[in-house]
């Protein structure tokens, strides 16, 4: 089943059209952001403004930070609770928006953590709406939202939280710098990798668009390495990105998930590690780790995506693929090592494989238990 009932605005100055956006859903929104950035470049004034012409009243939650917290959705339950908001804008990246979604759950649910815990039902949500600052995530796109709380941090999807509304303006990612860039590349690239690499036979046509996708992605991240102004870069990634994640590129297909369930346990142990900067490592050590379960996946990935020649010798192609992907990763800025990413050798992985996987295992393309997910770690160091 496929439905993406996100209203769906991208374009220059579309974000200057929220007001008349929400105006259906709400006269009263809480507009949500992080730590600074809308104000510097002139966003909040946009949004602001756009909203008072519409009279629709607003109350702010701001300081939410990157791998965002459960204590910062309180916080904006709280707000709605007191003061009867109707819909929640978020202008900000996956962070913001997340935080969003789960504050949104608050009318669905006596205890939102629950849903993330113990994957409680949510009965209803606040319709949540979007203008997206850093093409990454996907979240302005998607059913899910991941919140970090006493040493976790979990996932929670329903299409309760999909965005009513979501605005990408490609003129706003020029002030991104350029580590963001790189994160945001390494994310949506996963999503597509996460729902590319499958057991599942005769996928043509979803291997082919995603394919596709990948490639665009690549080829505009590294115009905008060179040049983050790049208007007409953004437009490609921006879009790629959503396309990313917005679940259609998964249609017909075991996804996997392996290496993002990894890769939250790794910004679950160290907030400070950007997610897409986790994937960036993990991402060829777990190809090189699984690609023998399927090569005719990987052979078609080094060829299609990476240009790597064809050979009769299999595994030379798909090992060539793979580092190439590393090497893009590397000319990105990224780290490709667990030190890199701030871990030293003493990192408690067998406690973070064991968190990661628990009793059963991650990812479905080889099911990862606890033990492959630490010698995947331990490929990383
Ligand atoms: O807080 P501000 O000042 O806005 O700064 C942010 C933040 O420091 C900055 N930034 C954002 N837009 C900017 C900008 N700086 C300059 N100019 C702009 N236009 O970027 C920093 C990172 O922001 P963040 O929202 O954390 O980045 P991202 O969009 O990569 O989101 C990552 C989060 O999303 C989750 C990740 O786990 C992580 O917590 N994910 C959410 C998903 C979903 N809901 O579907 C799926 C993903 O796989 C992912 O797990
Ligand atoms: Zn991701």
């Amino acid at each position: 089943m496929f439905q993406m009932p996100t209203k769906y605005v991208f374009g220059k100055d579309s974000h200057k059209g929220i007001g008349e956006l929400v105006k259906p859903y709400a006269d009263k929104v809480l507009l949500v952001y992080g730590g600074g950035s809308i104000k510097r470049n002139g966003l909040y004034d946009d949004v602001i403004a756009s909203l008072k012409a519409q009279g629709v009243d607003y109350m702010e939650l701001s300081g939410v930070q990157a791998n965002p917290r459960y204590e910062k959705v309180l916080e904006g339950i709280e707000l709605v609770k007191k003061e009867n908001l109707q819909l929640v804008l978020a202008v900000g990246g996956g962070s913001v928006i997340d935080t969003a979604k789960a504050i949104a759950m608050c009318i669905g649910s006596g205890d939102v953590w629950a849903c993330f815990s113990a994957g409680a039902k949510l009965e209803a949500a606040l319709p949540v709406a979007t203008i997206l600052t850093i093409p990454a995530a996907g979240s302005e796109v998607s059913p899910d939202a991941v919140i970090s709380y006493k040493g976790r941090k979990l996932g929670f999807s329903s299409q309760k939280i999909r965005p009513v509304v979501s605005v990408v303006n490609p003129d706003i990612f020029k002030t991104l710098p350029k580590n963001q860039i790189a994160n945001g590349v390494c994310d949506m690239m996963s999503h597509i990798f996460e729902r590319y690499f499958t057991q599942t036979q005769h996928t043509d046509l979803i291997d082919s668009l995603a394919e596709a996708t990948l490639k665009t992605i690549m080829r505009n991240a590294l115009l905008l390495m060179r040049n983050p102004a790049d208007y007409e870069a953004w437009t490609e990634v921006s879009l790629a990105g959503s396309v990313a994640h917005n679940g259609f590129l998964g249609c017909g297909r075991v996804q996997d998930w392996g290496c993002h369930a990894m890769e939250h346990e790794l910004s679950a142990q160290d907030e400070k590690v950007a997610h897409g900067a986790g994937l960036a490592v993990l991402t060829p050590a777990w190809m090189r780790y699984v690609y023998s379960e399927n090569p005719k996946m990987f052979y078609q990935f080094a060829v299609n995506v990476m240009d790597i020649k064809p050979d009769r010798d299999e595994e030379k192609v798909i090992l060539a693929g793979i580092d190439k992907l590393a090497a893009f990763f590397k000319s990105l800025g990224q780290p490709n090592s667990l030190q890199e990413l701030g871990f030293s050798l003493n990192a408690p992985l067998e406690k973070m494989a064991k968190k990661c996987s628990g009793e059963g295992f991650v990812g479905n393309f080889k099911p990862l238990y606890w033990k492959d997910v630490l010698s995947i770690y331990k490929a990383c160091l």
